[in-house]
């Protein structure tokens, strides 16, 4: 902790950490939030070094925001799967298809981020898709978009069969059980997850969306239906509160970051996030417009 602080000073740094980090490093953080709150820090923040815990995109979208300041990613294997499921020049296909605009999920490479015209994130979904003036193609999370479609039924939205897997993984049935076992628990699902979960769930947010509710609910029993690590984060705020995460919701890639690895990776002053700067000028439209639009 201590050579931690001494490279913070002398770096000029400040860490961001997404709620799904292991606690370890949601502790050394200066900020934890969601994906919408982490791209607004990054570009609001003074510090001349970032240094992002969290996954690929929401470390390449902190450099995209803010392409002055070193950004630091302490494990470059930290790759979303989902973010993987999608590429530019398929999408380009699509586009020329369609003839719509490409509203895609934070969850994306910067490449395929240039090729789109406005990103969203799970807290600002169906705010972004309505404010589109006509059809959208959205990718790559099918079942964040099928959740969209509940709200927008005045334009056509063609869907990317991207997932994943984390929030695939649960079920129905993982919930019904714990409903079983806390009865009164309230349930809290992330859009991520499959229509027939989502059926289940008294709140559907993202993860900050679910902080956020369960500090105004009058429940005192959640069932937390995303990534298990969101709540170390909900406990930690709200100790007087009881958080039942499923055993099947953890992401491998959010686990790959360490204390020790933030402590390396500020040491050397790598691995560092590099992007070009066609790619930093073309990501960086769609990105602002979506910070701009805010959370729903
Ligand atoms: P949030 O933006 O809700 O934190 O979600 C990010 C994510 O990757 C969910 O799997
Ligand atoms: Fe990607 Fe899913 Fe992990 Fe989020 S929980 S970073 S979408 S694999």
């Amino acid at each position: 902790m201590e050579k931690l602080e001494k490279l913070k000073k002398e770096r000029n740094a400040i860490i961001l950490a997404h709620n799904y980090q292991r606690p370890e490093v949601q502790d050394i953080a200066d900020f934890v939030g969601d994906s919408l709150a982490l791209a607004m820090k990054a570009r609001e923040t003074d510090a001349e070094v970032i240094v992002f815990c969290g996954v690929d995109f929401m470390a390449e979208s902190a450099k995209i925001v803010n392409p002055e300041k070193v950004v630091l990613f302490p494990d470059e294997g930290a790759k979303c799967p989902m973010a993987a499921m999608v590429d530019a020049s398929s999408l380009a296909h699509l586009k020329e298809k369609y003839g719509y605009d490409v509203v895609s999920y934070i969850n994306t490479s910067a490449e395929v981020k240039a090729a789109s015209d406005v990103c969203c994130t799970s807290a600002n979904a169906v705010k972004v898709v309505q404010s589109m003036p006509d059809g959208v193609i959205f990718t790559p999370d099918e079942n964040l978009g099928s959740y969209v479609k509940r709200f927008v039924s005045d334009k056509e939205i063609i869907l990317w069969p991207g997932f994943c897997p984390t929030h695939m993984g649960i079920t129905v049935d993982d919930i019904l059980e714990l409903k079983r076992a806390h009865p009164a628990a309230e349930v809290l699902a992330h859009p991520e997850c499959s229509p027939a979960v989502i059926d289940c769930a008294d709140k559907v947010a993202s993860t900050e969306g679910m902080v956020n509710y369960a500090k105004s609910s009058s429940s005192y029993e959640f069932i937390i239906a995303t990534e298990r690590e969101l709540c170390y984060r909900l406990k930690k705020e709200m100790p007087e509160k009881e958080f039942y995460p499923l055993d099947v919701a953890i992401c491998p890639t959010m686990k790959k970051i360490t204390r020790a690895k933030v402590v390396r990776s500020l040491e050397f002053m790598k691995p560092e996030v590099r992007l070009s700067e066609d790619i930093i000028r073309r990501a960086a439209a769609p990105l602002q417009r979506m910070i701009e639009i805010g959370r729903e």
